[in-house]
């Protein structure tokens, strides 16, 4: 794996997390993230124009911070890498156009990165042992679910997506439904701990096409629960339910796609994997299935500008450059990344 020599400075602000890092080649020396979950709370979910404004007010010290904090100088940074797409446009353009004034004040390469490229690379941060390619990696996040082969950093086939919403979104709607607010996923997988998961009987979606996934089912399922419960419905019981279905789902699925492609690697990364249920449940499917388990520290999961730094790495390192012209693109599938070097 060829690494671009000399720190690189990451920058992440896709959606609700202001984030600066700085990697030299896997290392990640610091990895500043500053979250706007306290802002957003009152309104039950992420506000666009809010997010953009947080992240004016966030950049700056974050970056203090990492440059601080890594004891790097800003005139060791060798290169810089954002996440330019996909995202809220508003909250990207402000990690862009920060990106590309430094860029030409330190005089350094400039490149944009996919985020969920990002959260893919995103579990060889630190690794000591070189993860084995092809892969299939889970992505997990609030507004992806996709299992993808990973052939090599930058060679990617989608082999699955959800048909509809995303398995945090699952999360996060059925938090808000339940009364738990937000951030949905956290605040579910707290309230399971002590929940009983076979209390409340939730539609396991597992749709017969293909390996694909279905979520949307679950809001309704949540939604009619809370209904019929009323004042009786224990929320701990139902968040274990719901994050059960969610768990049994997303398992079931990939256990059958890698069964099928006879893939012996499974990376699981994106905002999700930072839920234990899932972890465990993989880790042990894998386990018995011969299957090697890989996925990062919780910190790395959610978004952080680490995984844009380490993507961003490999492809300043084949040669990869953007300049003045780079976007903030709010959509950007998979499909459309670009090998390296091309
Ligand atoms: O990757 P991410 O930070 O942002 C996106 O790219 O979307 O993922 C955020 C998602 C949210 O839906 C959040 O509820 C979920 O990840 N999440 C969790 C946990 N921590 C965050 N879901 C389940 N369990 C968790 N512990
Ligand atoms: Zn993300």
């Amino acid at each position: 794996m060829k690494w671009f020599e000399g720190p690189v400075l990451g920058i992440e602000s896709s959606c609700d997390e202001t984030s600066v890092a700085i990697t030299v080649n896997q290392m990640v020396k610091t990895n500043v993230v500053t979250s706007q979950a306290d802002l957003h709370r009152q309104w039950g979910g992420v506000v666009p124009e809010v997010a953009s404004r947080a992240h004016v007010e966030a950049f700056l010290p974050a970056l203090e911070l990492a440059l601080s904090e890594s004891g790097i100088s800003a005139n060791k940074i060798k290169a810089i890498a954002v996440s330019n797409r996909p995202g809220l446009v508003g909250a990207l353009s402000v990690g862009v156009t920060a990106a590309k004034a430094l860029a030409l004040a330190w005089n350094v390469p400039l490149v944009g990165v996919h985020h969920l490229e990002g959260h893919m690379m995103s579990p060889l941060a630190d690794s000591p042992d070189p993860i084995p390619f092809p892969h299939a990696c889970l992505i997990v996040s609030g507004g992806h679910t996709e299992l993808v082969l990973v052939q090599a950093p930058g060679r990617y086939e989608v082999l699955s997506e959800t048909m509809d919403d995303a398995a945090g979104e699952a999360f996060d709607k059925g938090a808000r439904l339940l009364g738990l607010g937000y951030p949905g996923g956290l605040r579910i997988q707290e309230a399971a701990i002590t929940g009983n998961p076979k209390r409340y009987r939730l539609p396991v979606a597992i749709p017969n096409d293909a390996y694909h996934f279905s979520f949307s089912g679950l809001k309704t399922a949540v939604l009619r629960l809370v209904e019929t419960e009323g004042a009786n419905l224990n929320v701990n019981d139902a968040a274990a339910s719901l994050q059960a279905v969610i768990v049994e789902a997303l398992a079931t699925k990939v256990r059958h796609a890698l069964d099928h492609l006879q893939i012996r690697t499974l990376t699981l990364v994106g905002g999700v994997a930072a839920n234990v249920a899932l972890r465990e449940r993989l880790a042990r499917d894998c386990d018995q299935d011969g299957v090697r388990f890989i996925t990062p520290a919780l910190s790395l999961c959610t978004d952080n500008a680490a995984m844009i730094a380490l993507a961003g790495s490999l492809r300043l390192a084949s040669g990869q450059r953007d300049d003045h012209h780079l976007e903030a693109l709010p959509n950007a599938p998979i499909r459309s990344l670009e090998p390296f070097g091309i």
